[in-house]
């Protein structure tokens, strides 16, 4: 008999946090890696902006837009049924206003179906904003990728300062305050994280934030070792799918150049009768 897994709610994340229970939270782009994620039966899935660099080729998560995001989440959408969907907010959709933030977080939930969207290191305000609108909204504190470079924080952890260490957990209590529901923290050392963790009411997720956060995300296309351009300390691979693919269309082109592929099994047939009809049609045409 196969159990019904019910949909995962807001409310489903703050028991786990206080019954301590990990949460589990994936990236996905596409329609199957969404499908992988409901069987493999996590809470969250996230059409994160790395999809930028994971799946559109692009240098950064920077230049990826809201249409792009769409596009991908919609895919997702369509794939999914229990874990709750997190649409990200992409650099550029919500910076300049409440209200432009408001309208695209109201394009991620309906043109998308996103059940709540997440934005990347926004002020507590614009996060109130959101949530006033009616959206829920996940935090991202950290490494923020969308501003790493700008901001001068760069591609590395944060927070490792007993200074910047305070302003961290002062900014995640803000946004706590603000009404976010659950909070990322990035690339933050593990004693800082677990800090944050035990002083915040909503479920922090860590992505190389050690193991005391309350949840870990891990970008898909690293787990599943699609994604090689470069691999960061926290990530692990669960698996070396890049390798399967090149090695399974590498033996797709040897098989054909060798004339292997396809066989007969791969082939069509038709009735000798109605051959012999269309070889005479064809005789009679000449
Ligand atoms: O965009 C993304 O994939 C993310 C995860 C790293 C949390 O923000």
């Amino acid at each position: 008999m196969t159990t019904r897994r019910e949909m995962v709610t807001l409310l489903r994340l703050e028991e786990k946090k206080r019954r301590r229970e990990p949460i589990v939270m994936v990236t996905a782009y596409d329609l199957p890696s969404a499908q992988a994620a409901e069987e493999a039966g996590v809470d969250l899935v996230l059409v994160g902006d790395t999809a930028a660099m994971t799946v559109l080729g692009y240098p950064s998560t920077v230049p990826v837009t809201i249409e792009e995001m769409l596009v991908l989440t919609n895919a997702v959408r369509r794939g999914l049924r229990t874990p709750l969907l997190v649409g990200d907010l992409p650099f550029g959709s919500y910076e300049r206003s409440h209200v432009q933030a408001i309208a695209s977080a109201q394009r991620l939930v309906k043109d998308a179906g996103c059940d709540v969207v997440k934005s990347e290191g926004a002020p507590a305000d614009r996060a109130r904003a959101i949530v006033a609108a009616g959206i829920p909204v996940m935090g991202h504190l950290g490494l923020t990728p969308q501003t790493a470079t700008a901001l001068g924080g760069g591609f590395k952890a944060q927070a490792r300062t007993s200074e910047a260490a305070r302003q961290l957990l002062e900014d995640a209590l803000a946004l706590e305050r603000a009404g976010c529901f659950a909070l990322v923290l990035e690339a933050v050392p593990a004693e800082v994280a677990a800090v944050v963790s035990a002083r915040l009411r909503i479920p922090t997720i860590g992505v190389g934030a050690g193991p005391e956060t309350d949840g870990q995300v891990l970008v898909l296309n690293d787990l599943l070792g699609v994604f090689e351009e470069f691999k960061p300390r926290f990530v692990k691979r669960y698996a070396e799918l890049k390798r399967e693919m090149v090695c399974a269309v590498t033996a797709f082109a040897d098989e054909v150049r060798a004339r292997r592929f396809p066989a007969a099994e791969h082939s069509y047939t038709i009735e000798p009768a109605e051959l012999e009809r269309f070889r005479s049609l064809l005789r009679s045409d000449a």
